[in-house]
């Protein structure tokens, strides 16, 4: 007995001291610096003003392939390059110098056809490209210039060039027009693609058509903020973001009709919105769509947020800002704080966990820059100010109630281990043959929760993920089955 209760409480200890963070921290910087062509082009740069260390601030990731993806605004002066990225073979972790991508002259600011002004968000996609929106903005608040119009550019990740830059038409934007955050929606193929943009303070949530080379824009008072939920306590900050709409994005996997549910929350509230992107794709609905956007249940207190997203499997991470956290929640449950839970949280490291991603290995990522006390106050420049984390999202979610563990399709899909030659053409799914370790992911079936009223279908379609390691190389696959057969499978790279 006695020994039972030493290791009892040896085993609390261990779980407690384990308990701290599960994501883990890769990269961390006081202020940020960048990779000038050579020492003698950053002296002048640091002589001219060109380059302010401290007015940089990293707001968005993503990664792809080895490429760590940074975007910094240009909110003060001095910020030589708003997109950059790391290269993680060379240095996978650190505090690293950001290099302009794909180079430096794409980056000049006031060079509207060819250069990048102020980047956000910025997300990449399963076919290869790399979404950029350009803002066309120097400054923040009442010190913002618009030297450019508003510009999605698109890049190809295999040769690092742009492929297409769509100036957004006057009527996608308002007089007070910002947005922040993008979302990307891939249907059949990689033609078949649209973005979705959150206009937060011109309240509006426009869409482009990759294939239509269009944008059109979608008013709704769900896009509005709440004027209860306009007060913010974080870092030891106390101010109002009164007037934040519509913000975050995120994308649930395809629903029965082929299509997905766009999530998306104004910053300045608790409260939870979605709509099908049936209704989005289709510009003839702009003015005709009231009824289909539907509301879900509030966050519990301290719920603002500002940026999420939404695994294969349905598993939706999003930022915490006012409790240094990550929250998650499991689409096939109701969306209600029961329902909600935290995968980390730390009050020093993860203040203001600016984005969240989840990569093409379920890796999920996460940067925190304590971005009020940058705007507001001042960041104490002897301290770390900027993290980037990484970790599994099945080692997240673990022990959480967004850990699902009801094979909640007919079929129990064990389909990770059928190997790559599972491939296209097989009419059902496969059964398991043997477990193979180098899987990274196992795949889950989902579907989505009839408890809002979002998405009902347990018929619904199937999707298999699969990631190998090999000596060769990685290989990565996505495969949709529905009750009559399979779809289609996609590679990833
Ligand atoms: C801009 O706003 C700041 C505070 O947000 C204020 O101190 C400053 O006076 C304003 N400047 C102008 C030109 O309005
Ligand atoms: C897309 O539209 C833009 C107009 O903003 C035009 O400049 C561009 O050439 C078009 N691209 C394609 C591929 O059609």
């Amino acid at each position: 007995m006695r020994i039972f209760v030493i290791f009892a409480v040896i085993l609390v200890v261990l779980h407690n001291a384990e308990s701290v963070s599960k994501l883990q921290e890769r990269f961390r910087w006081k202020e940020l610096d960048f990779v000038f062509p050579n020492a003698q082009l950053k002296q002048r740069a640091l002589a001219s003003g060109d380059y302010v260390p401290r007015n940089g601030l990293p707001v968005g990731i993503e990664h792809y392939g080895n490429k760590l993806f940074v975007s910094v605004p240009r909110w003060k002066d001095g910020i030589p390059a708003t997109l950059t990225y790391i290269d993680l073979d060379k240095t996978p972790s650190g505090s690293p110098a950001l290099i302009p991508y794909p180079d430096w002259a794409t980056n000049a600011p006031e060079d509207c056809p060819n250069g990048l002004n102020t980047v956000y968000r910025i997300k990449a996609d399963i076919c290869g490209r790399l979404w950029v929106l350009d803002t066309g903005t120097l400054g923040i608040g009442n010190t913002t210039r618009n030297p450019c119009p508003y510009a999605l550019n698109v890049f190809d990740l295999s040769t690092n060039r742009r492929i297409r830059r769509y100036v957004l038409r006057p009527e996608d934007t308002n007089a007070n027009t910002f947005i922040a955050n993008i979302a990307i929606d891939i249907g059949a193929t990689c033609e078949d693609t649209y973005a979705y943009m959150s206009d937060e303070l011109g309240y509006g949530l426009i869409v482009y058509s990759w294939e239509k080379n269009k944008s059109w824009r979608f008013d709704h008072s769900y896009f509005f903020p709440d004027p209860l939920r306009g007060d913010f306590n974080i870092g030891g900050l106390n101010f109002q973001w009164g007037e934040e709409g519509i913000f975050g994005l995120a994308l649930s996997p395809f629903n029965t009709d082929g299509f997905r549910t766009l999530y998306f929350s104004p910053l300045a509230s608790h409260r939870e919105f979605a709509v099908s992107t049936k209704v989005l794709r289709d510009e003839t609905r702009v003015e005709d769509s009231y009824h289909d956007f539907t509301f879900l249940e509030e966050r519990s207190p301290l719920g603002h947020t500002t940026s999420r997203v939404m695994s294969e499997d349905g598993i939706m991470l999003f930022n915490l800002i006012d409790q240094n956290a990550v929250g998650c929640w499991h689409s096939s449950l109701p969306y209600t704080p029961r329902y909600h839970d935290v995968i980390d949280r730390d009050d020093e490291a993860l203040i203001f966990p600016a984005d969240v991603k989840i990569d093409f290995n379920n890796d999920v990522w996460v940067i925190s820059d304590r971005m009020p006390n940058f705007l507001i106050s001042e960041l104490n420049y002897k301290d770390t100010n900027f993290r980037i984390f990484q970790a599994p999202l099945h080692r997240l979610i673990s022990g959480t109630i967004c850990e699902v563990h009801i094979p909640m399709h007919g079929r129990l899909n064990n389909l990770a281990l059928a190997g790559p030659r599972m491939l296209p053409h097989h009419k059902t799914p496969l059964v398991a043959q043997s477990y193979n370790p180098h899987t990274s992911h196992v795949p889950k079936a989902y579907y989505f929760n009839n408890h809002n009223g979002v998405n009902l279908d347990v018929q619904s379609p199937v999707e298999y993920h699969q990631y190998h390691s090999t000596p060769a190389g990685h290989y990565g696959y996505q495969t949709k089955y529905s009750p009559v057969g399979q779809l289609w499978t996609r590679r990833y790279w």
